[in-house]
């Protein structure tokens, strides 16, 4: 660690979208301090190392990437360690890595400023309260803005599913307020973002009193937010099949800002796998769920997320997985190894599977979800459709947006800028994107 007042900074973020927003909301913070960031991560005084629990190995490559922070005349910058590593490991960090300054949680962020000048006094801090959402009223306020943005709308789960460590890395299911909200969102809008995801572990369990004083769910949300002007395009991510709301389910069929994707993990195809992640939903009603949804948006577009090799999964359970993959059909999804977390009752169940078999299933599911994107994406060819061009292509002249669907679309339109929404029609695809052709120019 250094002596001076850190001047630089640089933030790694791991893991989900939460640590992006968190991340993004650290770099204004730093920044309304007079911090700049840093050209590169090994020139920073500041180094924040946004942390992810969920998986294999986490707490390990973290320590690698501490590790890989020292310098060559043996000092090292100040080292925060955030997010939900440090909330599952706390003071054991600064134990094993003495070079760690501050170990902090993802409630106590706010707290960096005044940690990093405790340090600067010679101090280590280690703070891992979990208060609820105080953070979000002690944050400075939301600067300039890509064009598509996140907002933390909820946090935390009282799901409890077996196999994960989030309900005790991030909390109890909390939701911001409607007010807190609103304002946000419109400041985001203001500085230039043109699409809002709405972010939350359960998303769309978010509930909360609108300025009437009535209660509202997440669809009421997504109501309210779709009358900001300037805000073109809504989605939400990730939501737990028990909180799909009539209600939201409807606002999929008349917000049109509300765009046809919905990520809705479903974990395993077989019910006898799902009673033991206690995820409380079936094959069945899952499914039933999903009709419901494209009875009202028939062009609606899914992803969810997939673990392979839960303890005691047989062959035929992840048959069972694999037919659930093929009548859905998804446009992507996100597929995982079992990994034993510690503290969860998944990690001390009988039948852990061994990793060939993890690998080969993996494999498998995989080669699937590969397929049916392939799938889906040379069905868009031929479609035209709005894209909202977010970053510059590899060559002169393109940018790369999202189709409403969530598809990459590589666009050649020299005349265009990030930002723009443009009508494109679609020409080519493969697994990963499409090119798309601008038709006419929408009002961006
Ligand atoms: N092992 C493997 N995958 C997990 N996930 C959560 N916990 C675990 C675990 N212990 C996956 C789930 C979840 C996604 C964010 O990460 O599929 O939806
Ligand atoms: Fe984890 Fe289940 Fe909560 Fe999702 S719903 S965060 S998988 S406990």
């Amino acid at each position: 660690m250094s002596t001076d007042s850190p001047k630089t900074y640089s933030i790694k973020n791991y893991g989900c979208q939460m640590n992006v927003y968190d991340g993004e909301r650290m770099a204004e913070m730093f920044e309304s301090q007079g911090m700049t960031p840093a050209d590169e991560k090994a020139n920073a005084d500041l180094v924040v190392l946004n942390t992810c629990h969920i998986r294999e190995k986490a707490a390990e490559k973290v320590y690698s990437e501490i590790g890989r922070l020292r310098r060559k005349d043996g000092s090292s910058p100040v080292i925060a360690v955030a997010g939900c590593v440090a909330q599952a490991e706390g003071g054991e960090i600064s134990r094993r890595a003495p070079e760690v300054d501050i170990v902090v949680g993802p409630q106590a962020y706010h707290n960096l400023p005044e940690m990093v000048a405790a340090v600067g006094r010679g101090e280590r801090v280690v703070d891992l309260d979990l208060p609820g959402l105080d953070k979000f009223g002690k944050l400075p306020a939301r600067r300039k803005q890509a064009p598509s943005a996140f907002l933390t709308v909820q946090e935390g789960c009282d799901k409890f599913c077996t196999y994960c460590v989030v309900p005790y890395t991030r909390g109890a299911e909390i939701s911001r307020s409607w007010s807190e909200l609103l304002d946000e969102a419109k400041a985001i809008v203001d500085a230039g973002a043109k699409e809002i995801t709405l972010l939350g572990q359960n998303v769309n369990a978010w509930d909360g009193e609108d300025d009437k004083g009535q209660m509202q769910g997440l669809d009421g949300l997504i109501r309210a937010l779709d009358k900001i002007p300037g805000l073109r395009r809504i989605r939400y991510m990730t939501s737990h099949p028990n909180d799909m709301t009539e209600g939201l389910i409807a606002a999929h069929g008349d917000v049109e800002k509300l765009m046809p994707f919905l990520h809705l993990p479903v974990q395993s195809g077989s019910d006898r796998i799902l009673k033991a992640m206690n995820r409380s939903h079936s094959r069945d009603s899952y499914m039933r769920i999903l009709d419901r949804v494209r009875a009202v948006r028939p062009d609606i577009a899914f992803s969810g997320d997939f673990i392979v090799g839960f303890p005691g999964e047989t062959d035929a359970d992840f048959e069972d997985t694999m037919r659930l993959v093929r009548e859905v059909g998804h446009a992507q999804a996100y597929s995982f190894k079992y990994s034993p977390r510690p503290g969860t009752p998944a990690a001390e169940m009988p039948d852990q599977i061994p990793m060939h078999v993890m690998d080969e299933r993996l494999q498998r599911l995989q080669a699937q979800i590969v397929a049916d994107q392939t799938s889906f994406n040379e069905r868009t060819v031929g479609r035209t459709c709005d894209v909202l061009l977010e970053r510059p292509g590899k060559f002169t002249g393109q940018l790369i947006g999202k189709s409403p669907w969530l598809q990459s679309v590589h666009v050649l339109a020299p005349d265009l800028s990030i930002g723009n929404i443009v009508t494109v029609q679609i020409t080519d695809s493969g697994p990963l994107s499409l090119k798309g052709e601008p038709t006419m120019r929408a009002a961006a």
